[in-house]
C-alpha cells in the first residue's frame, strides 16, 4: 500500500470530532463543537502530550516515507540519552557541577531527551531513552499524530505540529555551555536532514 494513497478521505469536521475516542479535557465545550472549531482559528494555547518517536515511525519509516525514521535513527539525536552514560558524559557532568548519574539528571535530560521539562501528565507516554526524538523539534504529538489529522496540513498545525522547526534548534544548541559549539542552521541542518527532496507544497 502506498504511503500517500492509504489515507481515507477527509471526514467533515463535526463527524471527526464526534468520532474521537480521546477525552481531552474539552468535555464542557464539546456540545458546542461548532463554536469551538471557529474559535480555534485563533489558536488558543493548549498543552499537548508527548507520545514518543515510535508512534511517528508507524507512518514515517520505510522507502514510501523517505526513510525519515531511519535517517533520524542514524543521528546523534537518537543516541543523545545513551551518550550521557559515556565517559565524556561523566566528565561534562563534573564540569557542570552535576551530582549523581548524568542519565538521570534533570540538568542533562532537558536537552538530551524529549519533553522532560513538561508537566508529568504530558510526558507519561515518552521515555528518556529515545533521546532527542521527533517531538523535540516537531512538537508534542498526541493530538496531531493521528490518521485523520496528520495528512491535513492545516489541521496538523492546529493540533500542535511544527512542520518547519528551525527555531527549535537553538532551544538546545544554546550559547553559554562549554560543551556546545556555536550553532549555524545552514551548515548543521544538512548533517541531520530528513526532508523530502521535493516538498509537497503543504
Ligand atoms: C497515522 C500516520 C502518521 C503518524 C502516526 C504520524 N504521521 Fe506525520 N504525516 C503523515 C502523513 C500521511 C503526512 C503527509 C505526507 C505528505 O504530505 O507527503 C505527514 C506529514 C508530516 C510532516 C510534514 C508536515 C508538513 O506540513 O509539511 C511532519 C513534520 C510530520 N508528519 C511529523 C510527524 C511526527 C513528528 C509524528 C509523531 C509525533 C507523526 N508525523 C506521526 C502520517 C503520519
Ligand atoms: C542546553 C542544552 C544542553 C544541556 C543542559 C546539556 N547538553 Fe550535552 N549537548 C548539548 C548539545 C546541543 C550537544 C551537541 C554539541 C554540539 O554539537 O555543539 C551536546 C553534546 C553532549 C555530548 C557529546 C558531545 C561531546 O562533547 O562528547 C555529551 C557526552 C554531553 N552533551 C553530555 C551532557 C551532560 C552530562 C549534561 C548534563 C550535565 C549535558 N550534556 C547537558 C546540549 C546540552
Ligand atoms: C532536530 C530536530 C528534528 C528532529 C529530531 C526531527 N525533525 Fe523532522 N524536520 C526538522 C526540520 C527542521 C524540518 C524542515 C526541513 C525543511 O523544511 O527544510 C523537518 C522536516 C520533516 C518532515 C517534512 C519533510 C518534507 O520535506 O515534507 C517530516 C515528515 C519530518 N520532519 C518527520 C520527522 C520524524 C518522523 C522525526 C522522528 C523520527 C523527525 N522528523 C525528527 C527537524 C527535526
Ligand atoms: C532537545 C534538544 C535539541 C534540539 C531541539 C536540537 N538538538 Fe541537535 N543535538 C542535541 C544534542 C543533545 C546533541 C548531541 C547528542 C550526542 O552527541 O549525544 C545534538 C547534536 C546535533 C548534531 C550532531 C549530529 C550528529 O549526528 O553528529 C547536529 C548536526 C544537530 N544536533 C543539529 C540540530 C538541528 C539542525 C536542530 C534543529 C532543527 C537541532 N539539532 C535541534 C540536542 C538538540
Amino acid at each position: 500500500m502506498a504511503f500517500h494513497s492509504a489515507w481515507p478521505s477527509r471526514k467533515p469536521d463535526k463527524q471527526r470530532k464526534a468520532g474521537s475516542s480521546r477525552v481531552r479535557g474539552h468535555l464542557l465545550i464539546l456540545p458546542l463543537a461548532g463554536i469551538v472549531l471557529f474559535s480555534c482559528a485563533g489558536d488558543p494555547p493548549r498543552p499537548h502530550a508527548y507520545v514518543g518517536s515510535e508512534v511517528c515511525a508507524k507512518c514515517h519509516a520505510g522507502a514510501d516515507a523517505n526513510r525519515v525514521q531511519e535517517t533520524w535513527q542514524g543521528t546523534a539525536h537518537a543516541k543523545a540519552w545513551q551518550n550521557l552514560g559515556s565517559l565524556r558524559g561523566g566528565e561534562i557532568a563534573r564540569e557542570m557541577g552535576v551530582k549523581g548519574k548524568a542519565q538521570q539528571a534533570p540538568e542533562c535530560l532537558e536537552c538530551h531527551a524529549t519533553g522532560q521539562t513538561a508537566p508529568p501528565a504530558l510526558r507519561a507516554l515518552i521515555s528518556v531513552e529515545g533521546g532527542v526524538g521527533c517531538e523535540a523539534c516537531h512538537g508534542p504529538g498526541a493530538d496531531y499524530a493521528k490518521k485523520l489529522v496528520m495528512p491535513e496540513a492545516r489541521e496538523a498545525r492546529r493540533h500542535g505540529l511544527r512542520p518547519d522547526p528551525e527555531a527549535a534548534c537553538t532551544g538546545c544548541h544554546r550559547v553559554g555551555f562549554a560543551h556546545i559549539k556555536a550553532f549555524d542552521y545552514a551548515t548543521r541542518w544538512p548533517l541531520i536532514a530528513h526532508a523530502l527532496p521535493a516538498k509537497t507544497g503543504r
